[in-house]
């Protein structure tokens, strides 16, 4: 998998390792890694081996709280620093009901960076992390929201195209990235969405990005805990089987899900069509409509990652799925990502 560059001129491949580092440079302090990129957050995958070892391959990894109480996120915080010394980060979901505790817990276990995903953080939940000494990181979907986020004392953005796995919005991250990265200085911004390769890295640190972040090529790494049917669905599928999921009637809004497409996307859309039916003749009412249809899923992504269902399950995936050819050490993901950004920066340095 790594793309090789050996064979190059030694001196001048470590001008270009050196100017890669100084481009990932204020996000890896930011961070406290080495490298600026991060594991993206991944219900039932980012759990402890999975960050333990992004963070000790010079990354950093990110556990995902998901639905677990606070209990449990303070036993897997404790298991992953049992794994490794260096730092990790809790992703933590804003609506979930007991979001102040599960901030506490980050703070009383010293975890240094807090990410706050699924909607704009609540302004108490803000105030906890920050006067907790913890970094503050959210996610930016458009620039009028990055500029809110960072008056409100986020010190950290994430910009997520709708290339991404999980749910998405509906931007690209090209899209994003330039109207996002010329306008915000103020903090360090992370690009997320559809990255598969160093050269992609290289082109968004340059636009201003202070770094990345990946989810599904981690899913699929050695020391990812998914299923190996799970893994195996990543290895053979194309970027185009990875869409997101539909909503058939605009009165019953789905939010939408990057996912390979499998049996259970089918009988989703068989499902609403049902519901909708029976909403029309009167047999249910809107409300009892609207649940059922976002009851569908519900423990389809844990059955897909823990019980290798990748037919009826939920097989979350990026578009840069199509990028996963093998199940690799996580160490050998970062190494080939910074060998093709270093490649890409010696021929053009060589006019090739
Ligand atoms: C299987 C899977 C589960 C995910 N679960 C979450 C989650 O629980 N919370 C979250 O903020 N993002 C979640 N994401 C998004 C990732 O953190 C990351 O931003 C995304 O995967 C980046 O895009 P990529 O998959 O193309 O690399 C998930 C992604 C995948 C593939």
């Amino acid at each position: 998998m790594p793309d090789t560059i050996s064979g190059i001129d030694p001196v001048r491949r470590l001008a270009c390792e050196a100017a890669f580092a100084r481009l990932q440079a204020r996000g890896a302090a930011f961070l406290g890694s080495e490298v600026a990129i991060m594991g993206g957050a991944m219900s039932w995958v980012s759990e402890r081996n999975l960050v333990a070892a992004i963070s000790n391959a010079g990354g950093f990894g990110v556990i995902a709280c998901g639905s677990m109480p606070p209990a449990l996120l303070a036993a897997e915080i404790a298991a992953t620093q049992a794994l490794t010394a260096k730092p990790f980060g809790v992703n933590l979901i804003t609506m979930h009901p007991q979001l102040d505790d599960l901030v506490r817990v980050c703070l009383e276990a010293g975890v240094g960076h807090i990410v706050l995903a699924g909607g704009i953080p609540p302004g108490p939940a803000v105030r906890a992390v920050k006067d907790g000494g913890a970094r503050l990181i959210a996610f930016a979907p458009a620039l009028v929201l990055a500029r809110r986020l960072v008056r409100s004392g986020v010190d950290a953005l994430v910009i997520e195209g709708a290339e991404a796995g999980g749910h998405i919005g509906p931007v690209t991250l090209t899209v994003l990235a330039q109207e996002i990265l010329p306008h915000i200085r103020e903090v360090p911004v992370f690009v997320a969405g559809g990255l598969g390769r160093g050269e992609a890295i290289l082109g968004y640190l340059e636009m201003g990005a202070s770094g990345a972040q990946l989810g599904t090529l981690f899913a699929a790494s050695t020391e990812s805990i998914a299923h190996a049917k799970f893994k195996a669905a990543f290895i053979r599928a194309n970027a185009r089987d990875a869409l997101p999921s539909m909503q058939i009637d605009e009165r019953f809004p789905v939010i939408p899900v990057r996912g390979l497409v499998n049996e259970g996307t089918k009988r989703f859309m068989a499902h609403q069509a049902e519901v909708l039916a029976q909403f029309q003749s009167g047999a249910l009412d809107k409300g009892a409509a609207q649940l059922s249809i976002e009851h569908f899923w519900a423990g389809a992504l844990r059955r897909a990652v823990v019980d290798g269902d990748v037919e009826t399950g939920s097989v979350m995936a990026g578009q840069s799925v199509g990028m996963v050819s093998e199940v690799a050490p996580v160490a050998s993901i970062l190494a080939a990502l910074k060998a093709q950004a270093v490649a890409a920066l010696v021929a053009r340095e060589a006019g090739g």
